[in-house]
Protein backbone atom coordinates (compact mmCIF):
# COMPACT_ATOMS: atom_id res chain seq x y z
CA UNK A 1 0.00 0.00 0.00
CA UNK A 2 1.01 3.30 -0.84
CA UNK A 3 2.21 5.66 2.04
CA UNK A 4 -0.55 8.15 0.78
CA UNK A 5 -3.32 5.48 0.66
CA UNK A 6 -2.82 5.16 4.45
CA UNK A 7 -4.83 7.03 6.69
CA UNK A 8 -2.84 5.15 10.27
CA UNK A 9 0.66 4.67 10.70
CA UNK A 10 2.00 1.29 10.16
CA UNK A 11 3.54 -0.80 13.38
CA UNK A 12 6.56 -2.66 13.69
CA UNK A 13 4.88 -6.00 12.70
CA UNK A 14 3.49 -4.51 9.61
CA UNK A 15 6.57 -3.00 7.99
CA UNK A 16 8.22 -6.46 9.45
CA UNK A 17 5.11 -8.26 6.89
CA UNK A 18 6.61 -6.21 4.13
CA UNK A 19 9.26 -8.07 3.71
CA UNK A 20 9.95 -9.09 0.01
CA UNK A 21 6.96 -6.53 -1.17
CA UNK A 22 6.75 -3.05 -2.32
CA UNK A 23 10.04 -1.15 -1.01
CA UNK A 24 9.68 0.58 2.01
CA UNK A 25 10.48 4.61 1.91
CA UNK A 26 12.15 5.72 4.81
CA UNK A 27 13.76 9.17 5.46
CA UNK A 28 15.11 11.15 8.39
CA UNK A 29 13.71 14.12 10.20
CA UNK A 30 14.65 16.18 13.49
CA UNK A 31 11.49 18.94 12.98
CA UNK A 32 7.91 19.32 12.84
CA UNK A 33 7.91 21.18 9.58
CA UNK A 34 10.29 18.48 7.86
CA UNK A 35 8.24 15.65 8.93
CA UNK A 36 4.38 17.48 7.81
CA UNK A 37 6.43 17.38 4.40
CA UNK A 38 7.29 14.05 4.28
CA UNK A 39 4.31 12.38 6.33
CA UNK A 40 2.23 11.75 3.00
CA UNK A 41 5.03 10.02 1.37
CA UNK A 42 7.30 7.68 3.47
CA UNK A 43 6.48 4.82 5.07
CA UNK A 44 8.88 4.95 8.04
CA UNK A 45 10.38 8.38 9.94
CA UNK A 46 13.78 8.08 11.72
CA UNK A 47 14.65 10.95 14.05
CA UNK A 48 18.12 9.97 13.27
CA UNK A 49 21.51 10.78 15.67
CA UNK A 50 22.31 12.41 12.64
CA UNK A 51 20.52 15.59 13.97
CA UNK A 52 23.88 16.24 15.71
CA UNK A 53 25.93 16.25 12.47
CA UNK A 54 23.17 18.38 10.46
CA UNK A 55 21.17 20.20 13.08
CA UNK A 56 23.80 21.04 15.55
CA UNK A 57 27.16 21.47 13.56
CA UNK A 58 28.95 17.99 15.58
CA UNK A 59 31.60 16.96 13.60
CA UNK A 60 30.40 13.43 14.24
CA UNK A 61 26.96 11.68 16.32
CA UNK A 62 29.03 10.42 19.19
CA UNK A 63 28.03 13.98 20.95
CA UNK A 64 24.00 13.64 20.70
CA UNK A 65 22.28 13.40 24.18
CA UNK A 66 19.32 11.55 25.53
CA UNK A 67 17.82 14.80 25.95
CA UNK A 68 18.76 15.62 21.83
CA UNK A 69 16.65 12.33 21.15
CA UNK A 70 13.58 13.47 22.93
CA UNK A 71 12.99 17.11 21.95
CA UNK A 72 13.80 16.47 18.54
CA UNK A 73 11.68 12.81 18.37
CA UNK A 74 8.37 14.73 20.06
CA UNK A 75 8.88 17.66 17.59
CA UNK A 76 8.76 15.17 14.28
CA UNK A 77 5.54 13.35 15.92
CA UNK A 78 3.67 16.69 15.78
CA UNK A 79 4.55 16.63 12.29
CA UNK A 80 3.57 12.83 11.14
CA UNK A 81 -0.30 11.19 11.08
CA UNK A 82 0.68 8.28 8.53
CA UNK A 83 4.18 7.68 8.50
CA UNK A 84 5.99 5.36 12.05
CA UNK A 85 8.28 7.03 13.59
CA UNK A 86 11.71 5.38 14.81
CA UNK A 87 14.01 7.03 17.08
CA UNK A 88 17.68 6.35 17.53
CA UNK A 89 19.19 5.72 20.61
CA UNK A 90 22.31 7.62 21.25
CA UNK A 91 25.48 6.57 21.79
CA UNK A 92 26.61 5.46 25.16
CA UNK A 93 22.47 5.21 25.99
CA UNK A 94 22.59 1.44 25.11
CA UNK A 95 25.88 -0.48 25.06
CA UNK A 96 26.46 -0.97 28.76
CA UNK A 97 23.70 -3.36 29.42
CA UNK A 98 20.38 -4.17 28.15
CA UNK A 99 19.11 -2.78 31.54
CA UNK A 100 20.69 0.63 30.40
CA UNK A 101 19.13 0.07 27.11
CA UNK A 102 15.96 -0.24 28.63
CA UNK A 103 15.69 2.25 30.59
CA UNK A 104 16.64 4.73 27.97
CA UNK A 105 14.41 3.26 25.08
CA UNK A 106 11.63 3.01 27.18
CA UNK A 107 11.85 7.00 28.11
CA UNK A 108 12.58 7.55 23.92
CA UNK A 109 9.33 5.85 23.53
CA UNK A 110 8.03 7.54 26.34
CA UNK A 111 8.52 10.93 25.94
CA UNK A 112 8.65 11.15 22.24
CA UNK A 113 5.84 8.24 21.17
CA UNK A 114 8.10 6.76 18.90
CA UNK A 115 6.90 3.04 17.86
CA UNK A 116 10.41 2.17 17.72
CA UNK A 117 13.93 2.73 18.66
CA UNK A 118 16.96 2.06 16.49
CA UNK A 119 20.08 1.08 17.48
CA UNK A 120 23.80 0.05 16.20
CA UNK A 121 25.17 -3.07 15.73
CA UNK A 122 24.95 -6.98 15.06
CA UNK A 123 26.31 -9.99 17.32
CA UNK A 124 27.48 -7.68 20.08
CA UNK A 125 24.06 -6.43 20.59
CA UNK A 126 21.70 -9.37 19.84
CA UNK A 127 21.64 -9.73 23.53
CA UNK A 128 20.29 -6.36 24.08
CA UNK A 129 17.93 -6.26 21.38
CA UNK A 130 16.65 -9.53 22.87
CA UNK A 131 16.11 -7.80 25.75
CA UNK A 132 14.36 -5.01 24.20
CA UNK A 133 12.01 -6.97 22.19
CA UNK A 134 10.54 -9.28 25.14
CA UNK A 135 9.85 -6.22 26.93
CA UNK A 136 7.63 -4.53 24.39
CA UNK A 137 10.12 -2.22 22.76
CA UNK A 138 10.48 -3.26 18.64
CA UNK A 139 14.18 -2.55 17.79
CA UNK A 140 15.20 -1.95 14.57
CA UNK A 141 19.24 -3.00 13.86
CA UNK A 142 21.65 -0.99 12.30
CA UNK A 143 24.45 -2.93 10.84
CA UNK A 144 27.54 -2.20 8.55
CA UNK A 145 29.04 1.29 8.62
CA UNK A 146 27.56 2.47 12.15
CA UNK A 147 28.94 5.85 12.54
CA UNK A 148 28.59 5.54 16.77
CA UNK A 149 31.75 3.58 16.26
CA UNK A 150 34.03 5.26 13.76
CA UNK A 151 36.56 5.62 16.24
CA UNK A 152 37.06 1.75 15.83
CA UNK A 153 36.04 0.75 12.59
CA UNK A 154 39.01 3.62 11.32
CA UNK A 155 36.13 6.07 9.47
CA UNK A 156 33.40 6.12 7.52
CA UNK A 157 34.61 3.21 5.43
CA UNK A 158 32.98 0.67 3.06
CA UNK A 159 32.34 -2.81 5.60
CA UNK A 160 31.89 -6.01 4.71
CA UNK A 161 34.30 -6.37 1.54
CA UNK A 162 36.27 -9.51 1.58
CA UNK A 163 37.22 -10.94 4.71
CA UNK A 164 34.85 -9.07 6.25
CA UNK A 165 32.00 -10.38 4.29
CA UNK A 166 30.96 -12.94 6.98
CA UNK A 167 31.41 -10.44 9.62
CA UNK A 168 28.19 -8.54 8.59
CA UNK A 169 26.34 -11.41 7.20
CA UNK A 170 26.62 -13.07 10.74
CA UNK A 171 25.88 -9.36 12.42
CA UNK A 172 22.70 -9.46 10.19
CA UNK A 173 21.48 -12.95 11.14
CA UNK A 174 22.40 -12.27 14.99
CA UNK A 175 19.93 -9.29 14.81
CA UNK A 176 17.08 -10.97 13.02
CA UNK A 177 17.22 -14.15 15.58
CA UNK A 178 16.79 -11.33 18.22
CA UNK A 179 14.24 -10.36 17.31
CA UNK A 180 15.05 -6.73 15.27
CA UNK A 181 11.79 -6.12 13.15
CA UNK A 182 13.78 -4.57 10.47
CA UNK A 183 17.70 -3.76 9.91
CA UNK A 184 19.43 -0.85 8.20
CA UNK A 185 22.01 -1.76 6.21
CA UNK A 186 24.93 1.31 5.77
CA UNK A 187 27.51 1.23 3.37
CA UNK A 188 28.20 -2.37 2.74
CA UNK A 189 28.97 -4.11 -1.08
CA UNK A 190 25.54 -4.30 -3.04
CA UNK A 191 26.27 -8.12 -3.59
CA UNK A 192 26.74 -8.52 -0.07
CA UNK A 193 22.98 -6.02 0.54
CA UNK A 194 21.69 -8.62 -1.64
CA UNK A 195 22.85 -11.75 0.17
CA UNK A 196 21.63 -10.62 3.57
CA UNK A 197 17.72 -9.11 1.51
CA UNK A 198 17.79 -12.79 0.45
CA UNK A 199 19.00 -15.00 3.51
CA UNK A 200 17.36 -12.69 6.67
CA UNK A 201 13.12 -12.49 7.32
CA UNK A 202 12.96 -8.78 8.09
CA UNK A 203 13.36 -5.83 5.67
CA UNK A 204 16.55 -4.90 5.14
CA UNK A 205 16.88 -0.77 4.41
CA UNK A 206 19.79 0.33 2.53
CA UNK A 207 21.82 3.51 2.72
CA UNK A 208 24.88 3.10 0.24
CA UNK A 209 23.88 -0.58 0.01
CA UNK A 210 21.64 -1.92 -2.95
CA UNK A 211 18.30 -1.24 -4.78
CA UNK A 212 17.68 -4.62 -3.99
CA UNK A 213 17.24 -3.72 -0.55
CA UNK A 214 13.45 -4.03 0.95
CA UNK A 215 13.77 -0.37 1.14
CA UNK A 216 15.99 2.34 1.44
CA UNK A 217 16.24 5.49 3.52
CA UNK A 218 18.28 8.74 3.38
CA UNK A 219 19.13 11.57 5.59
CA UNK A 220 16.69 14.03 4.51
CA UNK A 221 19.10 16.91 4.92
CA UNK A 222 21.43 15.40 2.50
CA UNK A 223 18.76 14.83 -0.29
CA UNK A 224 17.32 18.00 -0.19
CA UNK A 225 20.76 19.49 -0.55
CA UNK A 226 20.46 21.31 3.29
CA UNK A 227 23.81 19.90 4.37
CA UNK A 228 26.17 20.74 2.71
CA UNK A 229 29.69 19.92 4.81
CA UNK A 230 30.06 16.91 2.73
CA UNK A 231 28.28 14.48 0.26
CA UNK A 232 28.48 11.04 1.07
CA UNK A 233 28.25 8.91 -2.79
CA UNK A 234 24.83 7.34 -1.66
CA UNK A 235 23.28 10.57 -0.92
CA UNK A 236 21.73 11.84 -3.88
CA UNK A 237 20.80 15.49 -4.01
CA UNK A 238 16.87 15.77 -4.77
CA UNK A 239 17.12 19.40 -4.58
CA UNK A 240 19.25 22.01 -3.50
CA UNK A 241 17.69 23.70 -0.49
CA UNK A 242 20.80 25.40 1.34
CA UNK A 243 21.86 26.85 -2.16
CA UNK A 244 18.42 28.47 -2.89
CA UNK A 245 18.52 29.45 0.84
CA UNK A 246 21.48 31.38 0.74
CA UNK A 247 20.33 32.84 -2.03
CA UNK A 248 17.16 34.42 -1.15
CA UNK A 249 18.94 35.34 2.20
CA UNK A 250 21.44 37.49 0.10
CA UNK A 251 18.50 38.98 -2.03
CA UNK A 252 16.62 39.88 1.10
CA UNK A 253 19.91 41.86 2.45
CA UNK A 254 20.38 43.30 -0.27
CA UNK A 255 16.56 44.76 -0.27
CA UNK A 256 17.35 45.99 3.41
CA UNK A 257 19.94 47.90 2.50
CA UNK A 258 18.53 49.25 -0.43
CA UNK A 259 15.04 50.35 1.79
CA UNK A 260 13.69 48.51 -1.12
CA UNK A 261 12.23 45.53 1.59
CA UNK A 262 9.87 46.27 3.00
CA UNK A 263 7.64 47.55 0.36
CA UNK A 264 3.81 49.29 0.83
CA UNK A 265 2.39 46.16 0.93
CA UNK A 266 4.20 44.96 3.92
CA UNK A 267 3.61 47.81 6.25
CA UNK A 268 0.70 48.67 8.31
CA UNK A 269 -1.34 51.96 7.43
CA UNK A 270 -2.53 54.10 10.32
CA UNK A 271 -6.19 52.48 10.05
CA UNK A 272 -7.29 49.66 8.44
CA UNK A 273 -6.66 45.41 8.68
CA UNK A 274 -4.53 44.69 11.81
CA UNK A 275 -3.26 41.32 10.28
O1 LIG B 1 21.22 8.81 12.12
C1 LIG B 1 20.84 8.54 10.97
O2 LIG B 1 20.43 9.42 10.21
C2 LIG B 1 20.89 7.15 10.53
C3 LIG B 1 20.60 6.88 9.09
C4 LIG B 1 21.77 7.29 8.29
C5 LIG B 1 20.24 5.46 8.87
O3 LIG B 1 21.17 6.29 11.30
Amino acid sequence: MSASARITAPTPSDIRARKGGDPLVSLTAYTTPMAQMMDDHVDIVLVGDSVGMVLHGLPDTLGVTMDMMCLHGAAVKRGLARAMMVVDMPFGSYEESPEQAFRNAARLMRETGAAAVKLEGGVAMADTIRFLTARSIPVMAHIGLTPQAINTLGGYKVQGRGEDRDRVLDDAKAVEKAGAFAVVLEKVPASLADDITDQVAIPTIGIGASAGCDGQILVVDDMLGLFTAFKPKFAKRYATLGADGGAAIAAYATEVRARSFPAPEHVFADEGPTT
